[in-house]
């Protein structure tokens, strides 16, 4: 049976759905329509609409005009434990799990298996139960430990299984994979093939093209708050996704860079922070990109924190223009001219509940403000241009960062630390969430940098993107540099072969 086959009552049809915010009209007359047993894409650039429509699915937003069907059936999702009743469930990507509760007690919180007395919970049979989860989605985790102590991936995983314990009919999944190393999203594809050989209809949200492409059956692209089209994705090409979601033709993802490199900038000489980094030593040099890459957990953020003073080094020295320097706080590498583009901008990167403007000038006030007071024809000048650099989907540059779309809040980090003219810049996963447009724009920008003798420290897990812009790559494993490899002798087999511990 052809998954689009007429006959069959699809498990979700949304009509016509429509959503406004102030200044933004996020959702315009949208469709969507998804099969039992199918893994429907998402697909748009950054504050397309696309987590809007899923809020609206599990509850978490009311639409202002539209329709839900599950099974044919009109439902009214008015609240979050609604859908979950109904059989919707979300893994979120901020996830959304107890911390100290052990990962079965979060698989069956609120729904615990009752004791022989009442109010009691029976442990061994909450256990049980929660191992045969476990085992049946193929996944290796002890379920007696807090999920504090499991990695992200697991983290997911028990999500999942929560989601799978309740029935569930549909499983949102909204950017799951931007957290994950390649080898547990290859465990995360295995569990979501495994939930749609059972029928559950999964729907999935990533901007990395490669796994739309890999996993899923249907595509549907947003523009805009608009429904661009669905389409089997068997009928696309990568070229064909792209000009859909942004509009245009977009030949070449990594742009060309032509710059001189000049003096060393930053030098690392020995470098060891206990249990975390052994004996690092490297040099970036003005205007040339040194790429960082490793799995999760090999110390490359950790490195970025040491080398930005917001930990501090156990051993070693930091040499910056020449000369030896002593970094023992974020301000105090601030004021060299030193930046860390974060990947974790809820915690590091971005003041949520001021404005974009506010944020954009927040690193940057002492050059804008005159005895003690803020320019505000500065700042707002300052905002405007990198509003319009980097595109930032934002209705003004009053509003409230904590209102943008996620790649939104992320370009607003760039833009953050693009205007403190740093010379030493470190991105950490520059373009995790961020849209295929939007990713040549930030490429542009870091050659722009590169151009004007910045010396880039870029620390990323995508590895076209390493290999596309680095000019030369260090590879971490286990708090420790396991090889540097020049632009033209890398492959993402010798990157992996030297980030799992190979030599
Ligand atoms: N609570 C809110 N208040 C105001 N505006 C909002 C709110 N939530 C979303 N928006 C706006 O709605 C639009 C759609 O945002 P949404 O988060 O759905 O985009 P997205 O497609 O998920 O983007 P991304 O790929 O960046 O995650 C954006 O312009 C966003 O700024
Ligand atoms: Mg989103």
């Amino acid at each position: 049976m052809a998954i689009s086959d007429t006959n069959v009552v699809p498990a979700l049809e949304m009509r016509q759905i429509c959503k406004s915010f102030p200044g933004v009209r996020a959702l315009d007359k949208v469709d969507l329509t998804v099969y039992k047993g199918e893994i429907h894409a998402i697909c748009g650039e950054n504050g397309a609409g696309k987590s809007t429509l899923m809020k609206i699915l599990s509850g978490a937003e009311q639409m202002d005009t539209g329709e839900i069907l599950l099974e044919g059936q009109k439902v009214h999702l008015d609240s979050p434990i609604r859908a979950i009743h109904l059989g919707i469930s979300t893994i979120y990507q901020e996830l959304n799990l107890a911390p100290y509760l052990t990962a079965a007690e979060n698989i069956f919180l609120g729904r615990e298996p009752a004791g022989s007395l009442p109010g009691f919970v029976n442990f061994t049979e909450m256990y049980r139960r929660a191992e045969q989860i476990i085992d049946s989605l193929g996944v290796h985790l002890d379920v007696r430990l807090p999920v504090n102590r499991l990695s992200i991936a697991q983290q997911q995983m028990v999500e999942i299984a929560r989601a799978a314990s309740r029935d569930s009919k549909i499983i949102i999944m909204d950017e799951p994979s931007a957290t994950l190393t390649e080898h547990e999203l290859a465990s995360l594809f295995t569990l979501m093939r495994k939930l749609k050989s059972e029928g559950i209809a999964i729907i999935y949200i990533s901007h990395r093209l490669e796994e739309i492409f890999g996993l899923c059956d249907r595509v549907t692209v947003l523009r805009d708050g608009l429904l661009v089209s669905t389409h089997n994705v068997s009928e696309l090409d990568r070229q064909q996704i792209i000009r859909l979601m942004v509009g245009r033709e977009l030949n070449q993802m990594i742009p060309e860079r032509n710059v001189s490199i000049g003096d060393p900038v930053l030098k690392v000489d020995k470098v060891s922070r206990k249990g975390k980094l052994k004996n690092i030593s490297l040099t970036v040099r003005a205007g040339e990109v040194v790429g960082m890459a490793g799995l999760v957990g090999a110390g490359r953020t950790e490195l970025a924190k040491v080398i930005f003073g917001a930990d501090l080094m156990d051993s070693g020295e930091i040499q910056f223009m020449g000369k030896s320097v002593h970094i023992d706080s974020p301000k105090k590498a601030i004021e060299l001219g030193i930046g860390l583009v974060t990947e974790d901008r809820k915690a590091e990167g971005l003041v949520l509940p001021i404005s974009v403007r506010e944020n954009i000038t927040l690193a940057h006030l002492h050059k804008i403000s005159k005895g003690g007071f803020i320019q505000s024809g500065a700042e707002r000048t300052t905002a405007e241009h990198y509003i319009k650099d980097l595109s930032i989907k934002t209705p003004s540059m009053n509003q409230i960062v904590q209102n943008l779309s996620g790649g939104n809040q992320q370009k607003v980090v760039l833009a953050k630390w693009l205007c403190t003219q740093s010379k030493f810049l470190i991105f950490d996963e520059p373009t995790r969430g961020i849209d295929v447009g939007a990713k040549a724009e930030i490429y542009n920008l870091m050659n722009t940098l590169a151009g004007q003798g910045v010396a880039i420290l870029m620390i990323s897990s995508d590895l076209p993107e390493i290999l596309g812009m680095s000019d030369r790559i260090l590879v971490m494993h286990e708090g420790r540099i396991a090889g540097e490899l020049m632009k033209t002798e890398a492959t993402q087999e010798k990157i992996m072969h030297l980030a799992t511990g190979g030599q």
